[in-house]
């Protein structure tokens, strides 16, 4: 067994701890204990390989120690925590409840530490090989052992994105608690911390360098958790940050995230920037939106055309319209003739919505009552159908067929092509002039 850390500030310990498991060690050293796994990480150094087990002498630093032991055990399943105390049999149950697996005297002969170590070590590889693996039909029904992301996009900015993604977020972390992650993707301006109230330590920087970057029980470390049970990778703090995060720097975070994860939200930035692109490349469900007015629809349009031309397979595609209010002249029908795709929820124009926004707190988290909960709750359920009996059904899925046009599994599509209008459309057109230079407009 090499891979032994040892925290302690005594020059003496690290030999006799290297000579009991007769292997080379490593060492943190110095007054200070880290305070958490990633701090630990940090300090460990890039290149360093990940502990199986960590000693930690608990000599005049008892607290920080047990504090340090609890951290790991919660965060860090695959490692194991040995604590050195000068008293172990009264520091026995402060050790186990920091989740510890053994306590010794510092000054345990040889073969017995020697023993105490390689039973953490067997102890670290049980718990490592008991995880459970994304995908895995005990816990999902779905036979596919990765978890699935699902990135959000729009042509514009300013159209809900990080409102849609968060709330999807909670949501879904509502079905699957600790094993959804939301990743902030707008990469110079992202404000999905601010959307859910979070002051992160580490940022999508960090966990695209170092040692987080290299390993996924590391990179855990290095993610925010918010009060509902989700993860969130935050977007940098300074956007010129944004210039070091490379699109396979994206490609390999949202891998490693899905081999841990059972769902990956990610939000981006307006338009298709290098880290969207990434993204896509990863993508399972696409969520593509826009808001209702004309140069948004437009957008949208053209967005799904360079979609189809880059041949982007996705599984399946979930077109959402936000702002939807009766003052905008478009309809359903104008947007679906346009994009020449089925439109799959529509988001009303939405106070509570700005005003949780603001407050940081989404409207999935606080349950308002509003036309708008109700919705995304109805797009939580397209990736996370609600339990069999609850109120409602989940939406049928579209996909994404040859050529780029939208069919659907489950329910017909009407399709408005320009120019051919349904009976009701044509109603729908009658309402005014208005409306029919608007929808000219955005058929142009
Ligand atoms: N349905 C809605 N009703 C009212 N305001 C909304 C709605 N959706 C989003 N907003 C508000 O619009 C603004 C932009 O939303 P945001 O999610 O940040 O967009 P994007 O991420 O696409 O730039 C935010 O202030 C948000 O509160
Ligand atoms: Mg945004």
């Amino acid at each position: 067994m090499n891979r032994l850390l040892l925290i302690s500030d005594s020059p003496d310990l690290g030999g006799h701890v290297a000579d009991a498991i007769q292997s080379q060690i490593a060492l943190i050293s110095g007054p200070e204990v880290p305070t958490g796994p990633s701090q630990l990480f940090q300090q460990l150094g890039p290149g360093a390989p990940i502990p199986l087990v960590v000693v930690i002498d608990t000599a005049s630093r008892e607290d920080e120690s047990l504090g340090l032991s609890a951290r790991l055990s919660a965060e860090c399943p695959g490692m194991a925590v040995v604590l050195l105390s000068e008293q172990p049999d009264a520091f026995a149950l402060s050790a186990l409840r920091a989740g510890a697996c053994d306590v010794v005297h510092p000054a345990t002969p040889l073969e017995e530490l020697g023993r105490v170590l390689h039973r953490a070590a067997q102890v670290a590889h049980a718990s490592a090989s008991a995880q459970p693996v994304p995908g895995d039909p005990a816990i999902s029904g779905n036979a596919d052992a990765r978890g699935r992301v699902i990135s959000v996009l729009s042509p514009k900015g300013g159209v809900g994105k990080t409102t849609v993604a968060t709330n999807l977020a909670v949501g879904l972390a509502r079905s699957a608690p600790l094993s959804t992650v939301l990743v902030d993707l707008d990469v110079q301006f992202g404000d999905v911390a601010s959307a859910l109230n979070m002051h992160p330590d580490h940022t999508l920087l960090d966990v695209t360098r170092g040692p987080a970057a290299r390993d996924s029980m590391v990179l855990k470390t290095f993610l925010t958790q918010h009060e509902t049970g989700l993860y969130a990778v935050c977007g940098p703090t300074n956007p010129a940050d944004a210039d070091a995060i490379t699109p396979a720097d994206v490609a390999r975070l949202l891998e490693t995230l899905a081999a841990e994860f059972r769902y990956v939200v990610v939000d981006t930035a307006p338009g298709l920037g290098e880290h969207a692109l990434a993204a896509l490349d990863h993508t399972n469900d696409l969520v593509i939106m826009t808001s209702l007015d004309v140069p948004g629809v437009r957008g949208l349009r053209k967005e799904l055309d360079i979609l189809r031309d880059l041949g982007l397979g996705f599984d399946r595609r979930h077109v959402v319209i936000n702002f939807a209010d009766t003052h905008s002249g478009l309809t359903k029908a104008d947007v679906e003739a346009t994009i020449n795709a089925g439109v799959d929820l529509i988001l009303p124009r939405s106070r509570p919505t700005a005003a949780s926004v603001n407050q940081g707190v989404p409207m999935l988290q606080s349950e308002v009552r509003d036309p708008m909960t109700k919705k995304l709750r109805t797009l939580v359920e397209r990736f996370a159908p609600a339990p069999a009996g609850a109120p409602g059904t989940p939406a049928a899925h579209s996909t994404i067929a040859p050529g780029g046009a939208t069919t659907n599994t489950g329910r017909t599509r009407r399709f408005a092509l320009p120019g051919l209008k349904s009976g009701r459309d044509q109603n729908q057109s009658t309402e005014g002039g208005r409306h029919r230079f608007l929808r000219k407009r955005v058929e142009r």
